[in-house]
């Protein structure tokens, strides 16, 4: 039997929506997140040409948040245009023509077109679908799982993989920097030019119960660092000193999150930012994470360079398939 899919449940659901979509009253947005403050994640411009005052911005906003958004970046508009146009447009075509792409259900791999990753706390459910493909490097990249229509939707995410080695390039070097280690050091410790990047479309339907259910709920993510662009729909939401507030989008820029794996690295010293996203009730949220990982079979640790006698490491080494693994299969709290 097929799986059913948001985008379908979406479209009988008028004013009320299925029980398993009911977060408890732990997790529901409106009882949860502090009304009338709009979270002011950092903003960075990248382009400014002194380079210690963009490291101390990374290391605070990556210290205290674990999230912050980036401008001046180099990624042309028109390339994060197309991205999104593509991507919206998958989405829009008909069922049978997606499920083309589907995941198959006892698939290993992440790849493809779904409704559900993750097993969650008693059972409830995420008001989202998604597609989940590799767009860089090439040698990792399974076209079975790029949509073939609309038909430039290769062109446009090849376009925006490759502009995306600049911002990389430069957030690693700073947050390397940031921790007194040589430029090059965090990005080799996460493979470099073998890193992985993961871009994942989120596509949340419209829902006549935005108070009550939840896109995505409270994760970090496992990733290195990931770098998101959304759609016009607010919704994204950061949790700090354990209160959850919404994140304001800014025109153009890339929103980047600290993963696991740069907390890990830094033995700590950088935080993996807990969010989660909202749905909404009139329009459909859109949103392109792209997850820059380590390769599957890389062991990653603390940073030999950043432990000693009085500062142990605080994380045990694993592969990363491994920590994806025991991420994926534990039990949920
Ligand atoms: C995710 C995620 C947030 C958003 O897919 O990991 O956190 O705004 N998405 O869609
Ligand atoms: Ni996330």
């Amino acid at each position: 039997m097929g799986v059913e899919r948001v985008q379908e449940i979406a479209n009988f659901s008028k004013e009320t929506i299925p029980e398993e979509f009911i977060r408890t009253t732990y997790e529901q947005p409106a009882l949860t997140t502090v009304q009338g403050t709009v979270l002011e994640v950092p903003v960075i411009d990248l382009s400014d040409p002194d380079e210690e005052k963009v490291v101390r911005a990374i290391v605070d906003a990556s210290s205290n948040w674990g999230m912050f958004q980036v401008v001046n970046h180099g990624i042309p508009r028109e390339t994060v245009r197309k991205l999104k146009e593509v991507g919206k447009a998958f989405f829009e075509l008909p069922p049978h023509e997606k499920e083309a792409y589907a995941k198959s259900p006892g698939s290993q791999s992440i790849e493809g077109y779904g409704t559900k990753l993750q097993r969650e706390v008693e059972g409830k459910k995420a008001w989202v679908d998604h597609l989940f493909h590799k767009i860089w490097p090439p040698s990792e990249i399974n076209y079975q799982f790029w949509p073939k229509n609309p038909p430039s939707y290769r062109k446009n995410n090849k376009e925006y993989a490759k502009h995306m080695h600049g911002v990389v390039n430069k957030l690693f070097r700073c947050l390397s920097l940031g921790l007194g280690l040589e430029g090059n050091e965090m990005k080799e410790a996460m493979g470099g030019d073998n890193m992985v990047y993961l871009l994942k479309i989120n596509y949340y339907p419209q829902c006549p119960r935005p108070d009550l259910a939840l896109g995505v709920p409270a994760h970090t993510d496992m990733s290195a660092i990931t770098i998101l662009v959304p759609n016009d729909v607010q919704g994204l939401q950061a949790c700090k000193d354990d209160h959850w507030y919404d994140v304001e989008y800014i025109p153009n820029a890339l929103i980047v999150h600290i993963g696991d794996q740069v907390e890990i690295v830094s033995n700590g010293k950088y935080k993996s930012v807990l969010h989660r996203a909202k749905v909404n009730k009139e329009k459909t949220r859109i949103s392109w994470p792209v997850f820059v990982e380590p390769p599957s079979d890389l062991e990653v640790g603390p940073h030999p360079k950043l432990v000693n006698e009085a500062n142990p490491p605080k994380f045990e080494s694993k592969k990363y398939s491994q920590y994806c693994f025991c991420k994926l299969n534990k039990t949920p709290k």
